[in-house]
């Protein structure tokens, strides 16, 4: 890891200091955990096929017009972002009922939503990142109503993208979680999204089979977690030939 000055240290990301002002170096770690801190793990790779993944749907979605913090990728497991002002909310939208909905309502893990369906969760890890109505967000002042016009129409735009792009190759996005903070320019302010669009906060299931690809794998003891990701990496065409090769160990030369 570089000897840049930390900023802030997640449980699968750690924050230094960028390179110029505004900006932050986003270093992705190979642990994991779920339930709020009560299972924790490490997923060997998963930092730099999450960093690979991230920066290839994040690239996408900005040519489409879709504002990211992402500016570029450094190296195995950073990236550069631009330092945004984060909102603490995760918007999660769902087009196939699974996990805490599925929990939630009784609905069966599979079925399809009506239409796609977006909750709020407050980011508060004392808490247990409790679900919040629009109602708490505006009248507590997390995000603006005209914050959450904004992050509803991207939200909405990204999932459109992604269930395409993912379809492709044969991969059914059931759901997913976004970050956004809010990015201050010389004369505006923008919502952009932040944080990742990786297999750790994306439901992914095979087409064919529901095989699943993505962090339940880990949660639920389903074994071969890193298969999973690196499969999702092999099918959008980003995994290296033999594999991603990070230097964190010397290897063995015979
Ligand atoms: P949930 O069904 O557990 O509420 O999760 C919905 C989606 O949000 C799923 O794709 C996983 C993602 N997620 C996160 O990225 N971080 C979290 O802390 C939680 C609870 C879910």
């Amino acid at each position: 890891m570089s000897r840049r000055r930390q900023i802030y240290e997640g449980k699968a990301k750690v924050l230094f200091e960028g390179p110029e002002p505004g900006t932050l170096v986003q270093y992705f770690k190979d642990d994991a955990s779920a339930f709020n801190n009560q299972k924790r793990g490490t997923i060997t790779g998963k930092g730099v096929l999450n960093n690979r993944i991230s920066e290839y749907l994040m690239s996408r979605l900005a040519e489409i017009g879709i504002p990211t913090h992402f500016v570029r990728r450094l190296n195995m497991r950073e990236q550069l972002v631009r330092e945004v002002e984060i909102i603490p909310i995760g918007v999660v939208v769902r087009n196939i009922a699974a996990g805490s909905l599925s929990e939630r309502l009784g609905i069966a893990e599979g079925t399809a939503l009506p239409r796609s369906i977006i909750e709020y969760y407050l980011k508060k890890d004392e808490l247990g990142d409790p679900l919040v109505s629009e109602e708490h967000i505006t009248a507590f002042g997390w995000a603006s109503t005209h914050d959450l016009d904004e992050i509803v129409q991207i939200a909405l735009r990204v999932n459109d993208f992604l269930t395409g792009l993912f379809l492709g190759i044969s991969i059914r996005l059931i759901d997913f979680k976004l970050e956004f903070g809010r990015l201050y320019t010389d004369d505006e302010v923008r919502i952009v999204i932040a944080d990742e669009i990786s297999p750790d906060n994306c439901r992914l299931w095979d087409a064919r089979t529901n095989e699943k690809m993505d962090k339940d794998r880990f949660r639920q003891d389903l074994g071969r977690v890193e298969e999973g990701y690196r499969e999702v990496a092999r099918r959008l065409g980003i995994l290296p030939e033999g594999g991603p090769v990070d230097f964190k160990a010397p290897r063995l030369v015979q």
